[in-house]
């Protein structure tokens, strides 16, 4: 978490859609087919955001009023708001016009430094409405330059008219078989926390999507000490993702495994919750990932270079720290760092170079001025107005 290499006065090759090489100035090749001058700037990897609900429709501004007015994020979901109230709306709404939406929102992402995606279901709640989220974010895939991985959410809160054990058997019994068979996911998901989903029914859950040997990524301790962590831990998940509230338990629980404690400062910025105490984690020798959390009701933004700077105004997490938890680590997060998330020969080339700027510092710390010149993706220059 505290080292990040870097070269001054470098030269990178990009050989098609990787990274071929790259040195100090006076090795520089001299028969590439094209040159790019980075000037002053830095040339650093894109960010992978290794959580987000960037797939929904609509908009739940009436909810941020309720929040101005005081009403707490459960309170709201105790109402029948919330994800119930993005469900809704998805239902009526047809996969191609899911699809514009959400990909208007994958183009932001990438004009912003965004190289790798994850993207969850869990607006559907109905297995056919669960089947389109996945079957949008497939699509996504196939008609974006970034890197998309797909999370099986259905257990992200109980669908109306059911009760939890009645949608829990819904999920193990007809969604996670249909997924799977249609292999749509990557990974699957279980919101275990306090007015949701419990641990025994994330056992269950992730019991189940075992047999398709789909991993799982989960939300855990977000509103409270849930448990989740060790459920996940358990279940061998490649990352837990919230953190808000944990003790020490966790930060134990976590030492020696594969998986990645991931925070997301965006949605306790957004909601006034506590920040996950990244600092204590590094401390206890654990590697963290930051991701966006993007979603209508938590983390209404996927700016990745505002959840770094976040990491260190917020986290007190040094820049190097940020930077690595935005990059490697997320990439991690979503099982993608060895094709992206550094800077290395036979990497997938996503880069951004920046403006001019005399360290990594700057882009926390001017966290509103615009830093990217250019952003490559797969060795193609994205157009950055769009
Ligand atoms: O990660 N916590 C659960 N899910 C999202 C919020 C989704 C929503 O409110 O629409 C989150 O914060
Ligand atoms: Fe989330």
């Amino acid at each position: 978490m505290n080292q990040t290499g870097t070269l001054d006065h470098a030269w990178l090759l990009i050989d098609d859609q990787h990274i071929s090489a790259f040195g100090s100035m006076p090795s520089m090749p001299t028969d590439a087919d094209a040159y790019i001058d980075a000037e002053e700037g830095l040339v650093i990897p894109s960010f992978a955001d290794s959580h987000t609900h960037l797939v929904y429709t609509g908009s739940r501004d009436g909810e941020f009023l309720d929040k101005i007015n005081g009403l707490s994020y459960e309170q709201i979901a105790e109402r029948g708001g919330g994800i119930l109230n993005s469900a809704d709306l998805l239902h009526n709404t047809t996969e191609d016009q899911l699809y514009e939406q959400s990909m208007t929102r994958v183009k932001e992402l990438l004009r912003k430094g965004t190289g790798a995606i994850e993207i969850k279901s869990g607006y559907g709640l109905r297995t056919k409405d669960e089947l389109k989220m996945l079957r949008v974010i497939k699509r996504i895939r196939h008609s974006s330059p970034a890197i998309i991985k797909a999370t099986f959410l259905g257990a992200h809160a109980v669908a109306r008219g059911m009760t939890k054990e009645e949608y829990v058997r819904l999920i193990i019994n007809e969604m996670l078989p249909k997924v799977a068979q249609e292999q749509l996911a990557d990974f699957v998901d279980v919101f275990c926390d306090k007015g949701f989903f419990t641990v025994d029914d994330t056992d269950s859950i992730l019991s189940a999507a075992r047999q398709y040997g789909i991993r799982p990524k989960i939300h855990a301790n977000e509103l409270a000490v849930s448990g989740g962590v060790q459920a996940g831990v358990r279940h061998q998940a490649l990352s837990v993702d919230h953190l808000e509230q944990t003790t020490d338990i966790e930060i134990q629980a976590l030492q020696a495994t594969d998986t990645m404690p991931t925070m997301l400062p965006g949605s306790s910025f957004f909601l006034g919750l506590p920040y996950g105490r990244a600092k204590e984690f590094i401390k206890a020798g654990l590697g963290v990932a930051l991701a966006s959390d993007y979603n209508p009701g938590s983390s209404p933004s996927g700016d990745m270079r505002f959840v770094m700077a976040l990491g260190c105004i917020q986290m007190r997490l040094t820049p190097v720290q940020a930077f690595n938890a935005v990059t490697l680590n997320s990439a991690y997060a979503m099982g993608v760092s060895r094709q992206v998330g550094s800077i290395t020969v036979g990497k997938i080339a996503n880069l951004i170079i920046t403006q001019p700027m005399t360290s990594l510092t700057m882009i926390p710390y001017q966290y509103q001025t615009p830093f990217i010149r250019y952003h490559i993706l797969a060795g193609q220059m994205l157009p950055l107005e769009q």
